[in-house]
C-alpha cells in the first residue's frame, strides 16, 4: 500500500505564515516549517532545503545558486512571501528551470496606505511630537511650535509608477488634490490617476515638494537616490521610501537631513534590515523609520499567504503558478 506520507512532495517553509497558508500547504505537501521568530541562518537554510521540491522564502532569506544547489535536482518552485523578489537570484532559477512566484496586488492598498502615513508623519513631525508627550515634556500650545508642511495642492513625485505607485498617486491626487509627476521606465496610460505627468528623474526631484519611491530593487534602481539626486531636491522637500532600502544612499540622506538640505524623511525600509541602531538616521528628529511593515495588515498578510501557498502547491505539481515571476 502506498504511504501518503512519502508520496507527498517535501517542501520547506522558512517561517510560520498566517494559518490559512500553512493549512493549504500542509494539506498538499510534507512541510517542514521553520519554527523560530528569527530567520534560519545560512547554514540552517542550506540544511533545511535539502531534497525539497518547493521552498517558501521570505524577503529576508537570500535564495541564490548555492541554496538551489543544496536543495538538489528535485527543486521545482520558490514561492516568495512578498511581491519584491530581489532576494532571489532569478537568472539562476531560470537557468535551472525553477519557477519563482510572488504575491502581487493583494498588498498594494496596504503599502500605499503606509506611504500616506509616512508622508504625513514626516510632514507634520508626528514622531518627535508624540515622543515629547511620552517623555512628559509637553508644556503648552505654541503658535510656532512643531511647524510642518502643508500637503494639499502641492507637487508629489512618484518614482516607479507600478501597482503601488499608482495606488499611492491616486490617494494623494484624489484626497489631497496633489499635482503628480512620475518616472517609470515606460510612460503609462493612467486612467485612475488624475493630474499626472511623466518627467525625467532630475525634473521630478527638483520640482517636487514630496518624493515617494515605489520601484522594485534591480540593477538600475540600486543606489538610484544618491548624494547628487538628494542635492537636486528642494530643501523643504520630504522623501518617502516604502520600496527597498538599497535604493537610497542612507549616509547621504542622513547628511542632507542633518544640514537642512531636506525637511524630513519617512522610511519603511532600510539597508541593512534591521538598520544599525547607531546609524545617524535612527536618532534624527526629522526621520521616521518603521520596521518594514507596509504590508502588515491582517487581510493583506492572509491573502499573501493564500497566493504564496497556491504558487508553492502549483509549482510542486508542475502546474502554472497563480503569480509567476519566472
Ligand atoms: P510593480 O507594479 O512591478 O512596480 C514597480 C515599478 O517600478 C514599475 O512601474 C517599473 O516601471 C518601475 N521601475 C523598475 N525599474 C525602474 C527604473 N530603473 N526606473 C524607473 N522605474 C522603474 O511593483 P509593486 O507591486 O508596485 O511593488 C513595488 C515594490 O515595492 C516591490 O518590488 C517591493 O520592493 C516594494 N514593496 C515593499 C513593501 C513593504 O512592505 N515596504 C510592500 C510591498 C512592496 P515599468 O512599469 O516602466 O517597468
Ligand atoms: C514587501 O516588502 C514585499 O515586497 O512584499
Ligand atoms: C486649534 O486647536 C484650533 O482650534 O485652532
Amino acid at each position: 500500500m502506498p504511504n501518503p506520507q512519502y508520496d507527498r512532495p517535501r517542501v520547506f517553509v522558512s517561517r510560520r505564515l498566517p494559518e490559512v497558508g500553512l493549512k493549504a500547504i500542509r494539506g498538499a505537501c510534507e512541510a517542514t516549517v521553520w519554527p523560530s521568530r528569527m530567520p534560519p541562518n545560512r547554514e540552517e537554510l542550506i540544511r533545511s532545503v535539502k531534497g525539497c521540491m518547493g521552498i517558501v522564502s521570505l524577503l529576508s532569506d537570500r535564495i541564490d545558486g548555492e541554496v538551489m544547489e543544496a536543495a538538489g535536482p528535485n527543486l521545482r518552485v520558490i514561492s516568495n512571501y512578498a511581491v519584491g523578489v530581489n532576494n532571489i537570484d532569478l537568472a539562476e532559477a531560470v537557468r535551472r528551470g525553477i519557477s519563482v512566484g510572488n504575491t502581487p496586488g493583494v498588498l498594494t492598498d496596504a503599502t500605499a496606505d503606509m506611504a500616506v502615513g509616512l508622508l504625513i508623519a514626516a510632514a507634520r513631525c508626528i514622531r518627535p511630537a508624540a515622543e515629547e508627550v511620552r517623555r512628559g515634556a509637553w508644556k503648552t500650545w505654541e503658535p510656532t511650535g512643531w511647524l510642518g508642511c502643508d500637503i494639499a495642492g502641492r507637487t508629489l513625485g512618484i518614482i516607479g509608477m507600478g501597482r503601488i505607485g499608482q495606488a499611492f498617486a491616486t490617494r494623494m491626487a484624489m484626497g489631497w488634490n496633489m499635482n503628480i509627476l512620475y518616472t517609470s521606465r515606460t510612460q503609462k496610460e493612467l486612467h485612475g490617476v488624475p493630474f499626472s505627468t511623466w518627467v525625467s528623474l532630475e525634473e521630478l526631484l527638483s520640482a517636487s515638494d514630496f518624493v515617494s519611491i515605489h520601484v522594485d530593487l534591480n540593477d538600475e534602481t540600486r543606489g538610484l537616490i544618491g548624494r547628487r539626486e538628494l542635492g537636486l531636491m528642494k530643501p523643504t522637500a520630504i522623501l518617502v521610501n516604502t520600496s527597498r532600502g538599497e535604493i537610497i544612499d542612507q549616509d547621504a540622506l542622513a547628511d542632507a537631513l542633518a544640514c537642512g538640505k531636506l525637511f524630513a524623511a519617512g522610511l519603511d525600509v532600510t539597508t541593512p534590515e534591521p538598520i544599525n541602531p547607531d546609524h545617524p538616521l535612527v536618532g534624527m528628529y526629522n526621520c521616521v523609520i518603521t520596521p518594514h511593515i507596509a504590508s502588515a495588515t491582517v487581510r493583506s498578510r492572509d491573502m499573501m499567504a493564500e497566493i504564496c501557498a497556491h504558487n508553492l502547491i502549483a509549482g510542486v505539481f508542475g502546474e502554472p503558478l497563480r503569480a509567476a515571476v519566472c
